[in-house]
């Protein structure tokens, strides 16, 4: 039987990680270096500060700051990012996801977050989705980033659910490594995610009763 659902926030429930993407690009741009859409790939599921370095290596600007100008930097890029929000309202909610929920609750499961993103409870808000997670893990409640599993532990644990009972939503490569590490069933949104037990394109695509049954036999193989 499972336990609970737990979902990733940007990327998954709302279109936030390409807002990521572009807060992060116009902070790259003005220090010279250049990132795509590929390499964005590499930020999801990622803190804030860890982002900034990947950023930095990328544009062999690592050395050239000290730390409280790293600081200054990442809050830009969080005002720049602050800006996208102000646009978010309920119908920014991906498609399929209203569908999932409510197939999850009419199974009286729990449903819980994992987002590292300081800026969680603002989405969730402007979503008008505070109502419907039962435990949210977010960056207050824990010290190391996706890939580490400790979210999405700690989700399990605030749920009372049990890891190997539980399922993951995800669209980071670091995100779906996080569910698995933490002994999860993982569902990846997003045709590269290849580790993930579950795949699919986008989230129009995720069926709560195919999923359920994926599950089922996830569990009897193991
Ligand atoms: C999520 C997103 C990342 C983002 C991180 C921190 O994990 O997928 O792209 O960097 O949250 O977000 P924050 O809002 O705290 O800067
Ligand atoms: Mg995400």
């Amino acid at each position: 039987s499972i336990d609970a659902v737990i979902f990733d926030l940007d990327g998954v429930i709302t279109d936030t990680a390409h807002y990521h993407f572009l807060a992060w690009k116009q902070l790259a741009e003005e220090m010279g270096i250049h990132i795509d859409k590929e390499f964005n790939e590499r930020l999801k599921g990622v803190s804030r500060m860890d982002s900034l370095e990947l950023i930095l290596q990328e544009g062999n600007r690592q050395e050239d700051f000290t730390l409280s100008e790293k600081e200054a930097m990442a809050s830009k890029k969080n005002e720049h990012y602050c800006e996208f929000l102000k646009k978010l309202t309920p119908k920014d909610i991906l498609p399929g996801i209203r569908d999932l929920i409510s197939g999850i609750k009419a199974d009286g499961l729990s449903i819980g977050l994992a987002s590292v993103s300081m800026n969680a409870g603002t989405v969730l808000k402007a979503l008008d989705l505070e109502s419907v997670f039962d435990f949210c893990a977010d960056a207050s409640k824990i010290s190391k980033s996706k890939p580490d599993p400790e979210i999405f532990l700690t989700a399990c644990k605030g749920l009372a659910a049990i890891p190997n009972r539980s399922i993951g939503i995800e669209d980071a490569e670091a995100g779906v490594s996080a569910i698995k590490t933490a002994g999860m069933y993982a569902v990846g949104v997003g045709s590269t995610l290849k580790k993930a037990d579950y795949l699919v394109n986008a989230t129009e695509d995720l069926n709560w009763n195919e999923i359920k049954e994926a599950f089922q036999n996830w569990c009897l193989e193991n």
